[in-house]
């Protein structure tokens, strides 16, 4: 097994730090970063774009038919596009944020996009970031890491986030949504957030991104040798 087909999975609670650290992971390995959460984000995007209504499973379907989500790696980071159109930060506005969990919480929506990450890593190595990778989409992965944070670490780290976006936030008000969207995502029918049998878990309330990277790191190649 060499490095190049590495896969990678990161699960865990909103604004637990997984986006921040998959990326920096993708690059130390050179890995492809798919971030899942951002595939929910933009179909609900594209629902409020065109007044679907997001708790209508077959009609989210049809409009899952006519869009295609792609990435594109940037020195940067990673954008993203809806039908060739970039939503990189339109995709994490309030409104998006408090729809999504909704609209990921269909089957055959899940079952679609889930396909569409599948093959995404089959041909190449992967860190992929959500909430079901390593039980569901991945089980297979050669490593997989389970991050959580505490509520009221999470919710700062999503403030000071939105502040840098130029987004509105109230602190108390996306404490009380990410409490609201873990007990959401945790207690679904399909596809729950859960931590793998075989993942590792990280607690990153009191570390800094290099501190969990490192971490992270060591996790990998503990599981490489
Ligand atoms: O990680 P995020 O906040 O961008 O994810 C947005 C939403 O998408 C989150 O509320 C749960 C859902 N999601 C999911 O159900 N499965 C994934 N693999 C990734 C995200």
């Amino acid at each position: 097994m060499t490095y190049s087909n590495l896969k990678i999975a990161i699960d865990g609670p909103a604004s637990s730090g997984k986006s921040t650290v998959a990326k920096l992971l993708a690059e130390e390995f050179n890995l492809v970063y798919v971030d899942t959460g951002a595939m929910y984000r933009s179909l609900t995007y594209a629902a409020l774009e065109t007044e679907t209504p997001v708790d209508d499973e077959e009609k989210l379907i049809e409009l899952l038919d006519q869009i295609e989500i792609t990435f594109e790696r940037v020195l940067e980071g990673q954008l993203v596009y809806l039908n060739n159109q970039e939503v990189t930060d339109k995709i994490r506005g309030n409104n998006v944020t408090n729809n999504v969990s909704v609209v990921s919480s269909f089957g055959k929506i899940r079952e679609e996009l889930v396909n569409q990450q599948r093959e995404i890593a089959k041909d190449s190595g992967v860190v992929m970031d959500g909430r079901d990778i390593g039980t569901v989409v991945l089980p297979e992965a050669d490593v997989k890491i389970f991050l959580v944070a505490s509520v009221d670490e999470r919710a700062q780290r999503r403030h000071l986030e939105n502040i840098e976006k130029g987004f509105d936030s109230n602190l108390e008000k996306i404490k009380e949504e990410i409490q609201a969207r873990d007990e959401f995502d945790s207690n679904r029918k399909i596809s729950p957030l859960k931590q793998a049998k075989d993942a590792v878990l990280l607690d990153t309330t009191s570390l800094s991104i290099a501190e969990v990277v490192k971490e992270c790191k060591k996790i990998v190649k503990t599981a490489m040798k």
